[in-house]
C-alpha cells in the first residue's frame, strides 16, 4: 500500500528543515566569529632548529653545497658579463631586461646570497654598485612598493645585519652608514605609498610626482589591494627602524596592516580574512580566502614578525592571529587526493566555492607552518606542515622533468559543501595531456611552466632545519639536479614553458626556454638550496628570520 504524505505535512517538514538549517548556519557563524584569540605559552629561549650539534649529526655536505655554489658563481659571472647594471639577464639569448625600475635588481637581490656563500669578489662588486651607482631618487617607471620592499629594501637591511654578524667581511669600515643611507633613501621615496586614510599602501608610487597611484598611474578611491600588499612591509620596516633608530618606518608598516591584524569584524572563518580590500576604507570587496598568491606573505609575516621581535607585546597578537588563521586553514582548506597513497594539498575558496587548484607559490606554507609549529610547540600544525611539504614534493616527483608545475589540480577525496549546502563540483582534467597525467599520477598541471621559483625548496630547507630528517636533504638534491638539468642555458638558467616536456635532443630542450630569469633565482632558490647543505649553524633559525624574498634578518631576542 502506498501512503501519500499529506501536502500540509510535507510543507511543515520542509519548513522545519529550513529552520534547522538556518539555525545551524547562524550558529556556526556566531560561534566562529572570534573575539578571543588563542593563548600562547612560549618559554623564553625556545629553540626552533633541530639540535644537530648535540646529536652529532647533520654537518655540512661539502660536495652538494659546493655544487650549488658553483651554479651561483656561473649565474653571477654570466650576468656580470652580459647584463651588468640591468635588472635581469635573458639567459637564452644573452640580452637583458629592466623589470624592477632598472636599479640592477639581480645585483642587489643577490647580495645576501653571495654573502652567505662567502663569494667575496662578487659581493665587493655588488657593494660598490649599491653605494656608488644607484640613485633611488629617480625611477623611470612607476615603482611597486611591495616588490621594491621585499627585494631591494630587504636586501639592504639584511646586508647590514649579515655584515654586523660577521657572516662576511665588510669591504669598507663605513659599510653601515653607506648601506643605510641608500636604504633610507629608498624607503623615504616609497613614503607616499602610505598616504591613504587607512595607511594601506597604494599599488604603485610615482617618484616624479611623489604620490601613490594605481597601477595605471591614476588615483581614485576604489583602489583595491590583496592582503600580501598590505602586510609585507612589516619585517623590513621594523628592521630599518631598529637599525636607524627612526620609528617612522615601523609606524607606517604597522598601520598598513592594522586594518587586518587589529580587525574585530566578524568573519565566517576565524581571522581568515576576505580579500581584496579597498585601501581607502579597509573594507573587503571580495570573498577570496587563500594562503596562496595574492594573499600569501600577509600570513607568512604574522608569525615571522613575532619571531623577529618576540618580546614586543604587539607581535604576540600577530602570532595568535597566525595560529588562528592556520587552524582555520587546516579545518576548511586542507584536501587530500583520492590516490594511493594520499597526498595533501590546499584548496582556495572564492564566491562561496572551493577551488581544487594549488600553485607553486602556495608551497611556502609547508615551511611556514613548520617554523611556527616548532616555535609554538604545536604537534598538530607540525603534521599539517609536513603533509603539505610532502604534497608539494609530489608535484615535483610526478612530472617527467622532476620539477613541479606553476599550478596543478587533483581529485579531492573528501566531499566539500559550498555555501548553499550543495556538494561541491570540483574541476577535472580538460585536455588529453591532463587526462593522461591524471591517470598516471592522480594530479595534473593546470599551468605547466616553471619560473625558477623557490617555494618548494624553501619548505625543504625548513623541513631539514626543523626536523633533522635526511629525506628533506634528499628531496632538495633531487629538485636541484632536475632544475639544473632542465633550465641550464647558454647565459644562465631559464624559466621553462613546460615541466611535462620530454626533450629528445638538446635543440628540443632549448625550445622549452622562456628566456627569462627573475632575481629570485639567485636571491632565494639558490640560497635555500645552499643553506640546506651548508653547516646548519649558518643563518640558524634560532637567530634569523627570512623575509619573503629569503633575505635573513637578525632576530632581536
Ligand atoms: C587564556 O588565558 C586566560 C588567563 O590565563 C584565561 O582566562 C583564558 O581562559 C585563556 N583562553 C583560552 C582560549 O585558553
Ligand atoms: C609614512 O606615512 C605617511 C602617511 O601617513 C607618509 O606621508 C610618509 O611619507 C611615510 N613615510 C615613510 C618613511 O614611509
Ligand atoms: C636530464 O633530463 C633528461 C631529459 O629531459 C633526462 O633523460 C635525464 O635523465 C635527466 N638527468 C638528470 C640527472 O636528471
Amino acid at each position: 500500500m502506498i501512503v501519500r504524505a499529506r501536502p500540509s505535512r510535507a510543507i511543515a517538514f520542509v519548513f522545519i528543515s529550513l529552520c534547522l538549517y538556518l539555525v545551524y548556519e547562524i550558529g556556526t557563524f556566531c560561534f566562529s566569529a572570534s573575539s578571543s584569540l588563542p593563548n600562547l605559552t612560549i618559554p623564553p629561549g625556545r629553540r626552533i632548529q633541530y639540535p644537530f650539534r648535540e646529536k652529532g649529526v647533520g654537518g655540512r655536505d661539502e660536495e652538494k653545497a659546493d655544487a650549488v655554489r658553483k651554479v651561483m658563481e656561473r649565474t653571477w659571472k654570466l650576468y656580470k658579463q652580459k647584463a651588468f647594471g640591468f635588472d635581469e639577464i635573458k639567459p637564452a639569448s644573452g640580452g637583458y631586461r629592466n623589470s624592477r625600475n632598472g636599479w640592477g635588481a639581480t645585483i642587489v637581490d643577490s647580495m645576501t646570497t653571495t654573502a652567505v656563500m662567502g663569494l667575496s669578489d662578487a659581493f665587493a662588486d655588488q657593494y660598490d654598485w649599491v653605494v656608488n651607482h644607484i640613485n633611488f631618487d629617480e625611477a623611470k617607471d612607476l615603482v611597486d612598493p611591495f616588490e621594491t620592499t621585499i627585494r631591494y629594501l630587504a636586501a639592504l637591511v639584511s646586508t647590514v645585519d649579515l655584515l654586523e654578524a660577521g657572516v662576511i667581511t665588510p669591504p669598507r669600515p663605513s659599510f653601515r652608514q653607506d648601506i643605510l643611507r641608500q636604504a633610507r633613501s629608498l624607503a623615504d621615496n616609497l613614503g607616499p605609498a602610505f598616504d591613504t586614510p587607512t595607511g594601506m599602501v597604494w599599488p604603485r608610487v610615482n617618484f616624479g610626482t611623489k604620490s601613490g597611484v594605481n597601477d595605471d598611474g591614476r588615483k581614485n578611491k576604489y583602489t583595491r589591494i590583496h592582503l600580501a600588499r598590505a602586510g609585507s612591509h612589516w619585517l623590513e620596516y621594523a628592521t630599518l627602524s631598529q637599525l636607524t633608530g627612526d620609528n617612522i618606518y615601523l609606524r607606517n608598516a604597522t598601520k598598513a596592516w592594522s586594518r587586518l591584524v587589529d580587525s574585530t569584524e566578524r568573519e565566517e572563518w576565524p581571522v581568515y580574512h576576505r580579500s581584496p580590500r579597498l585601501i581607502w576604507t579597509g573594507e573587503s570587496v571580495g570573498s577570496t580566502r587563500t594562503l596562496g598568491a595574492p594573499d600569501d606573505s600577509y600570513y607568512e609575516y604574522l608569525i615571522k614578525a613575532h619571531l623577529l621581535f618576540p618580546s614586543r607585546a604587539s607581535t604576540k597578537r600577530y602570532a595568535r592571529r597566525w595560529l588562528q588563521a592556520m587552524t582555520s586553514a587546516q579545518k576548511h582548506l586542507l584536501s587530500v587526493s583520492d590516490t594511493h597513497p594520499i597526498h595533501s594539498f590546499l584548496l582556495s575558496y572564492s564566491k562561496g566555492m572551493y577551488n581544487n587548484k594549488m600553485g607553486h607559490l602556495t608551497c611556502f606554507i609547508g615551511g611556514n607552518l613548520l617554523l611556527g609549529a616548532a616555535y609554538l610547540n604545536r604537534a598538530d600544525l607540525l603534521s599539517f606542515g609536513k603533509a603539505l611539504v610532502e604534497g608539494c614534493r609530489y608535484s615535483y616527483f610526478s612530472t617527467p622533468s622532476g620539477i613541479g608545475p606553476e599550478e596543478w589540480s587533483w581529485t579531492p577525496r573528501e566531499s566539500k559543501r559550498n555555501r548553499a549546502g550543495q556538494p561541491e563540483f570540483f574541476t577535472g582534467p580538460v585536455t588529453a595531456a591532463q587526462e593522461k597525467a591524471w591517470q598516471q599520477t592522480g594530479i595534473w598541471p593546470t599551468q605547466a611552466n616553471y619560473n625558477l621559483r623557490p617555494e618548494v625548496v624553501e619548505s625543504y630547507f625548513y623541513g631539514w632545519r626543523i626536523t633533522g630528517q635526511e629525506k628533506y636533504r634528499a628531496w632538495a638534491w633531487d629538485a636541484f639536479t632536475a632544475i639544473v638539468n632542465a633550465t641550464t642555458a647558454e647565459w644562465g638558467y631559464s624559466e621553462v614553458a613546460s615541466v611535462m616536456a620530454t626533450p629528445a635532443s638538446e635543440e628540443e630542450r632549448r625550445r622549452n626556454f622562456r628566456d627569462t630569469s627573475e632575481s629570485f633565482w639567485s636571491a632565494e632558490t639558490l640560497k635555500y638550496l645552499y643553506l640546506t647543505f651548508s653547516e646548519p649553524e649558518l643563518c640558524s633559525l634560532d637567530n634569523w628570520v627570512f623575509n619573503t624574498e629569503a633575505h635573513p634578518l637578525r632576530r632581536r631576542i
